[in-house]
């Protein structure tokens, strides 16, 4: 029998301090996550200066919560697997700092992450049956792009957004009208009970497949609230946030499909922020299946920030004998695919 591997997770690329254990890849041993919303809620957004201060306060009560909570010591971790890019970059140096501490105190493999293949690897808990080549749609408040996952180790990039991410846009539409941050879970709230097709938002129509441009839908939201708020005209917010939406949606669904009939591909994950969407999950669910993919999405409390993704991602990058130098650096913009 090929011995137990336990992965310690750290994640700290934007305002969550997250660590967890994860035991051969697919069982999750713990999933420790401090949240900064409330503080950053008040600025509309995150602040990075504070993101930074507040992962200090929380990285080492939050890792040893996610051991303890595993019931698993240090001793017993094979390797140490961190979010290095994309991210803030003062944030992401609080969990790679801590991580490299640690791997170089106790001399175990540090693993460098990236946190958007981390979010598609979330999948991986949500389905056991999961393997690659699948088709990955990754919706995050910085990121909106169709991946080809082609082994466990290898990716390419179908396409990507020309401006604003999925999340992003969710973010400018809900401050626009008024909701805090952040604004993918509350414009998904407002637009329950609001008619999907109560209004026209077009999405720009580009010639490039697989690509996505949310800035002309966005831009015509706020024209929309600003003539009816001249006009002196009441709004049906519920309308204005479900028709919002349903382009967004509608937008996403189009390239998906068209990417899954080029590939072949009989399954699609989604992985971000914005898979958490309800709507989303449902309406790409019914999309996929007319052209008999399956859909998968990760779990609640995985489609968000978490370290179980990085531990996940880590496990399998460790069987591929990945590992990265105690120099690992912060990767800002680090690329997908
Ligand atoms: O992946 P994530 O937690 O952080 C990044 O890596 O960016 O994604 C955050 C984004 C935010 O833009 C947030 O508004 C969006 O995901 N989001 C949602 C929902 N929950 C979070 N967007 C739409 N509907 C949701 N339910
Ligand atoms: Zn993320």
């Amino acid at each position: 029998m090929e011995k137990d591997i336990y992965i310690l997770g750290i994640e700290s690329s934007c305002d969550e301090t997250a660590a967890a254990v994860v035991k051969n890849g697919r069982e999750v041993l713990s999933n420790i996550i401090s949240s900064q919303i409330v503080i950053h809620r008040k600025f509309g957004g995150v602040v990075p200066e504070i993101a930074s201060r507040k992962h200090i306060e929380n990285i080492m009560p939050v890792i040893d919560e996610a051991l303890s909570e595993a019931k698993v010591t240090l001793d017993q971790i094979d390797a140490i697997a961190v979010t290095y890019g994309p991210g803030l970059v003062g944030a992401l140096l609080v969990g790679l700092s801590a991580a490299k501490s640690l791997a170089w105190a106790t001399d175990k493999p540090l693993i460098g992450v990236n946190h958007l293949e981390g979010h598609v690897f979330a999948n991986f808990l949500a389905d056991a049956e999961l393997e690659p080549p699948f088709l990955a749609l990754v919706v995050s408040g910085g990121h909106t792009a169709l991946l080809k996952v082609t082994s466990y180790n290898s990716f390419e990039l179908m396409g990507q957004t020309r401006d604003d991410a999925a999340g992003e846009a969710f973010d400018k539409i809900a401050r626009v009208m008024g909701l805090p941050y952040p604004g993918g879970p509350e414009i998904e709230r407002l637009a329950i009970g609001g008619n999907p097709n109560a209004l026209v938002f077009p999405v720009a129509k580009l010639d490039a497949p697989y690509e996505f441009s949310f800035s002309g839908v966005k831009s015509a939201v706020i024209n929309y609230l600003h003539k009816e708020e001249q006009g002196k005209r009441e709004v049906n917010r519920s309308d204005v946030a479900a028709s919002f939406q349903q382009a967004i949606i509608n937008a996403l669904c189009k390239e998906t499909v068209a990417a899954l009939k080029e590939t072949g591909y009989k399954k699609v994950v989604l992985a971000g922020g914005v898979s958490a969407n309800k709507t989303l999950q449902t309406e790409l669910a019914k999309a996929a299946k007319k052209v008999g993919a399956e859909l998968v999405h990760p779990t609640a409390i995985l489609c968000t920030d978490n370290a179980v993704m990085i531990a996940c991602r880590g496990y399998f990058m460790y069987k591929a004998g990945v590992r990265s130098p105690l120099d690992l650096n912060a990767v800002p913009s680090l690329k997908l695919g």
